[in-house]
């Protein structure tokens, strides 16, 4: 039994006026006028052949939003959710100790709820590869060619290139010097954040490589209630686990890391800008979305939800509007954004 784990905890300030804290951007449409980030991710899932529920591991908060989201889809998942965020490694504990409770042998197919993959046919072969490697024991990551020195991502690097291979060592989020080394030596890859492995084999290295996470979340597990479809865990147990990611709590430290190359295409939609990217672009460069006008404007990524929007004289701007804010950006400062949504939290 593979299980598709969707990683849903994240909101996605940078994609604000469109994101909020109760309307997160894996929830939005926002690649797909149809379908959100995360209904998008548990069809890729289907799509490959990864077809038991999905597991969604998500906050509190936004639990009746994603339950109707899979609801619309047919799709029913069991949700775990979470008093409090403490990032991927006790959030994918959490997904395995759910997914050892349907299956004693289970794998997971660890996917974050905000990407968009339109390749389905390599991201299908990489599953396929990752799913024979896990199968023997292994730890599962993808690894995407790096374009630039992009610092906001882990980097992977391989004993042997192009194809699957051993890790030589995973460095998550090096600083922008050490990012152009790894690109000028070649060999390394970006992190996918995507992952496959057994979730008792995940648990065992959880418990190996970080204790403290294991304990809590095994005892958070443990005091779980039955909540309508959800599984609500035990707030005060969860509370102890330190906060971090699988990929500096696992993935650096542990030695059963293989990497396949996945050569399609992936983005993590991080700000504005990945949009403009992602997207088919006017005779002007510009890529519009709603109800939106220009004069000589070129290079825009203009997006109006609820409005017209008319846009004369500039460019490449990032332009979002909805019913009640307005984000006016140079694109390539998109993800200056959060300032904003941090002003608006200090402001309450
Ligand atoms: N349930 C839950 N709980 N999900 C979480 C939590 C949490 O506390 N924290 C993060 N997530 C979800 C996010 O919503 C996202 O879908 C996914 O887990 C990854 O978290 P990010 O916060 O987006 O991580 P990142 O982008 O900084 O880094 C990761 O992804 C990169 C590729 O996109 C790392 O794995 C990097 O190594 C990788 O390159
Ligand atoms: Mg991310």
């Amino acid at each position: 039994l593979i299980i598709p784990v969707l990683l849903a905890g994240g909101v996605g300030s940078r994609l604000w006026p469109l994101s909020r804290e109760l309307y997160p951007k894996q929830c939005i449409n926002l690649f797909d006028p149809l379908k959100s980030l995360i209904q998008q991710a548990a069809e890729r899932a289907q799509a490959v052949g990864i077809d038991a529920a999905p597991i969604v591991v998500c906050n509190d908060e936004h639990r009746f939003l994603i339950a109707q989201q899979m609801a619309d889809l047919n799709i029913t998942a069991d949700i775990v959710l979470e008093p409090e965020g403490k990032n991927t490694a006790p959030a994918i504990a959490l997904a395995a100790f759910q997914a050892l409770s349907r299956d004693a042998e289970a794998m997971l197919l660890v996917l974050p709820a905000d990407h968009v993959i339109r390749d389905h046919q390599l991201f299908g072969s990489a599953v396929e590869q990752a799913v024979e490697l896990a199968q023997a024991g292994k730890l599962v990551t993808f690894g995407v060619q790096p374009t630039y020195p992009e610092t906001g991502y882990g980097y992977i690097q391989a004993v042997d290139k192009g194809v699957v291979s051993v890790v030589q060592a995973f460095k998550e989020k090096p600083d922008a010097a050490t990012a152009q080394q790894y690109l000028d030596a070649g060999g390394y890859y970006w992190n996918s954040g995507m992952f496959v492995f057994g979730a008792q084999h995940y648990l065992d290295e959880l418990k190996l490589l970080a204790p403290a996470i294991y304990a809590a979340v095994a005892e958070a597990f443990a005091g779980r209630q039955p909540d309508l479809d959800f599984v609500r865990i035990d707030a005060q147990a969860f509370a102890q686990s330190p906060a971090d990611s699988i990929d500096y709590a696992m993935m650096e430290k542990t030695t059963q890391a293989m990497v396949v190359p996945y050569a399609g295409d992936w983005n993590d939609i991080g700000a504005w800008a990945a949009l403009y990217d992602l997207n088919e672009k006017d005779a002007d460069n510009n890529v519009l979305s709603g109800d939106v006008l220009t004069h000589e404007a070129q290079g825009n990524y203009i997006r109006a939800e609820s409005r017209l929007v008319a846009v004369i004289g500039v460019d490449d701007l990032a332009i979002v509007e909805t019913k009640d804010a307005i984000a006016v950006v140079p694109r390539h400062r998109a993800q200056d954004v959060k300032f904003i949504v941090n002003q608006l939290k200090a402001l309450g």
